[in-house]
């Protein structure tokens, strides 16, 4: 892998953040093969049964899609992303999904979602919790969309990881897996399982080193 300036890697991070236009298009193509591994193990852990309602928040250009439909018969999937262009590219790549009416893409911010109260099964987001901007605001917009036993689904690269990586320097939160879940438990979600993944090794200015990412599995609280 090549290193690049700066500059670069500080229009990377901002692409990473909320990928847009042509260079984002590029970004969201790459960020689907370095977090495959990912995206499948969250799909996984969801354990999706039949007619559940998904959401996902933060879904790039929607290459994920098709797996989650494929996990289970009769699944309704929502995805939002902030990025106008994501929303485009994901409905251009799920056609048929959106045909069929097992698909539906959203523009909107992670904290003023445009779903009913209480009607996901399971909300789940994989590489954003290191953008939010609000986490009460997040959290609580969560807890309104779920259903009351209704599950929330966290996956990251933790800090010790993510620092490796040379654009998370420009403005990416990092945290551990003790951070990551204290923050859910704090707005009133119960963890029920974390799960941990070790990835093939990567290279990064020279240094090689093996990404982990994990897997926050939980449950809506409220009484
Ligand atoms: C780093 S990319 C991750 C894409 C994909 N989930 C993956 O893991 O490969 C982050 C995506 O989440 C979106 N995003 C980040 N913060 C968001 C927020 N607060 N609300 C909605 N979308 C958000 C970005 O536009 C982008 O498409």
């Amino acid at each position: 892998m090549m290193d690049f300036t700066e500059e670069e890697y500080k229009e990377i991070a901002a692409q990473l953040r909320k990928p847009e236009g042509e260079f984002g298009e590029i970004v969201a193509e790459k960020m689907n093969d370095g977090n495959l591994l990912m995206n499948k193990n969250t799909i996984k852990a969801l354990d999706i049964s039949e007619g559940e309602s998904i959401l996902e928040i933060g879904m790039g250009n929607g290459f994920f899609v098709k797996d989650i439909l494929s996990s289970a018969n009769n699944v309704k999937y929502i995805g939002c992303d902030y990025s106008e262009d994501m929303v485009r590219l994901s409905e251009n790549v799920n056609q048929a999904f959106l045909a069929d009416g097992s698909a539906l893409f959203f523009h909107s911010t992670a904290n003023k979602l445009p779903v009913e109260n209480h009607t996901v099964d399971t909300l789940f987001t994989v590489n954003t919790l290191y953008f939010w901007e609000d986490h009460s605001a997040i959290l609580s917009e969560f807890k309104r969309v779920l259903t009351r036993k209704g599950r929330l689904v966290i996956a990251l690269r933790p800090a010790e990881v993510m620092e490796l990586y040379p654009p998370t320097k420009y403005n990416f939160d990092f945290y551990t897996k003790q951070e990551a879940a204290e923050l859910m438990e704090k707005h009133g979600f119960k963890i029920t399982e974390i799960q941990e993944f070790e990835e093939p090794p990567v290279e990064r200015e020279g240094k090689s080193f093996n990404p982990k990412h994990l897997v926050l599995i939980s449950e809506n609280n409220t009484a």
